[in-house]
């Protein structure tokens, strides 16, 4: 089965499919229907662009099934909705001690492994921990390993008053990891964690990145057995997530943008 199939009743010989292709796998000569270059099967990158722009449905990718696609919700969020969830999300680091329910947090992985990937890899897992005793132990192991960095220790000892810098009372803890080989997986894991924590502040949860927990567990051999990473994969970035007993009610000021504009 070729890669595209196009309807000729439906085609408008707009292009738009051509002009889409990120990867040039469609071409059009005038008065013709468009057609798959040489090899498209194995270079089509899956993103489904193709499809998604064609306005009379005219166009079907043998590699992702038309029913596959979702409508784009006509309820989009304008810019100012969308710049007021940017700039009121904060990190939360206060938990109330319930969990969250697992709907919820299925719906922020939803959400997550449709973030944008390198040339659509998807390359990026997740491990979802949320039992206590689990949380625990990854407390103990990040702990073990900030005790053996200088400027760590003072936050280590700390912990042991009860002051919990590994993950802040979260009652989840959301790791992305990727494959070591892969070059973007930490940018990946990074997207995907952004969008996980807009959607966590937009469902009212709480989150924040744990940058000591996913350091800890590329030197703890024990914390990402723990996690299930397997060995030719690395731990890229994590969450700590629950209900939050914080609320933020001013946005803090940053430094202005530092921009050159050329
Ligand atoms: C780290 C990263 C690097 C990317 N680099 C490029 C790029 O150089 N050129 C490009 O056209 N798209 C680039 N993309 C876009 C991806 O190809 C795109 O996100 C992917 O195909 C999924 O499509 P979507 O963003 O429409 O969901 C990049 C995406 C990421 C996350
Ligand atoms: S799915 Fe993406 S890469 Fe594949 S043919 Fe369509 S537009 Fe091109």
């Amino acid at each position: 089965m070729p890669l595209i199939t196009i309807d000729p009743d439906k085609c408008n010989h707009d292009g738009l499919c051509a002009q889409a292709c990120p990867v040039y796998l469609i071409r059009m000569e005038k008065g013709a229907l468009p057609e798959a270059i040489d090899r498209a099967k194995e270079l089509c990158i899956r993103c489904g662009h193709c499809v998604a722009v064609c306005p009379t449905g005219a166009l079907s990718n043998s590699l992702m099934p038309t029913e596959d696609f979702l409508p784009v919700p006509e309820n989009r969020p304008g810019a100012d909705e969308v710049e007021a969830l940017l700039l009121s999300r904060r990190s939360v680091r206060g938990f109330r001690k319930e969990p969250i329910p697992r709907e919820q947090l299925e719906r922020l992985i939803e959400v997550a492994r449709r973030a944008p990937t390198a040339s659509n890899s998807q390359n990026v897992s997740w491990v979802m921990i949320q039992d206590p005793a689990k949380l625990e132990r990854v407390k103990e192991l990040t702990a073990g390993w900030m005790t053996t960095v200088d400027r760590l220790k003072r936050y280590a000892e700390g912990l042991e008053r009860g002051r919990d810098m590994v993950l802040r009372g979260g009652t989840a803890l959301a790791m992305a990891y990727a494959p070591e080989a892969y070059l973007w997986g930490v940018a990946d894991s990074a997207i995907a964690l952004t969008y996980m924590e807009l959607m966590a502040s937009g469902m009212g949860l709480g989150a924040c990145w744990g940058g000591l927990v996913t350091s800890a567990c590329g030197q703890v051999p024990e914390l990402a057995e723990l996690m299930g990473i397997p060995e030719e994969y690395k731990a890229c970035g994590a969450l700590m997530l629950g209900l939050p007993k914080q609320k933020h009610l001013l946005i803090p000021p940053r430094n202005p943008a530092r921009v050159k504009w050329l």
